[in-house]
């Protein structure tokens, strides 16, 4: 059995989850901070792709002022090993896994390689492996490409985004999800609002992936 995927963001109120240089972004307000912190406690595994390691450079770490609890593993999707080597991912300060495809033959300092897919990292032999080494809950933190594929392959299970009380605007501003999206209408991923509730200046929405 696969983990339980959460997938978990902050955007704007109008749907950006970064700047329009794609440079990330404080979205979450204090009280948002930390329920992503005691989110990531909660959890065995936190997911992110290249993309947001080349742009964000997140720890990816349970900040002990928010919440208490051990750091999850931490994974990357990096088909071609392209993480730079001086990542925070591999400051050493909780167990890392890079997932390349299985050309890659790059290894890492302080991370572990795992090699699936021969394109990009086959996302669902990659949850099996985690599964086999006891990861029940996985959280997944984008970005927008990483949002997309789990979503389009129905591979979460909850989908929790926080949603400012500002607008970051931008034409090719990454958005919540990409992905080359859907054909029509009759194809839209479906979602059923859990739980709606203000945090702070800005509301927090937790959805269930309706398969
Ligand atoms: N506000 C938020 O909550 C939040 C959170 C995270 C990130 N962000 C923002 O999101 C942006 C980054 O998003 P992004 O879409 O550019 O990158 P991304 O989703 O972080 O990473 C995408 C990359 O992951 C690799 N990958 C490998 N296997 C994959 C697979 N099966 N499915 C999907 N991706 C796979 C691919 O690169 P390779 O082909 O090289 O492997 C792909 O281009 C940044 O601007 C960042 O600031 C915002």
């Amino acid at each position: 059995m696969r983990p339980h995927v959460i997938v978990n963001a902050a955007m704007s109120a109008d749907g950006k989850i970064a700047l329009p240089s794609r440079e990330g972004v404080r979205i979450s307000n204090d009280e948002d901070l930390r329920r992503v912190h005691e989110l990531r406690a909660g959890c065995d595994a936190i997911l992110v792709g290249v993309g947001t390691i080349l742009m964000d450079d997140p720890k990816l770490t349970v900040k002990k002022e928010f919440a208490k609890g051990p750091n999850p593993l931490r994974v990357v999707l990096d088909s071609d090993g392209s993480s730079p080597v001086n990542a925070a991912v591999f400051d050493g300060a909780a167990a890392t896994l890079i997932a390349t495809n299985t050309s890659c033959t790059k290894t890492f300092r302080n991370a572990e390689a795992v090699r699936c897919g021969e394109d990009q990292v086959d996302v669902p032999k990659l949850l099996g492996i985690l599964s086999e080494r006891g990861v029940k809950r996985l959280l997944v933190e984008g970005g927008s490409t990483v949002n997309w594929s789990f979503l389009r392959a129905g591979l979460a299970d909850e989908l929790v985004v926080f949603v400012s009380s500002f607008i970051i605007g931008g034409h090719s501003t990454p958005t919540l999800v990409s992905g080359e999206g859907i054909a029509d209408i009759g194809h839209a991923i479906q979602l059923r609002l859990k739980r709606s509730m203000p945090l702070g200046e800005g509301v927090l929405l937790e959805y269930a992936v309706v398969r």
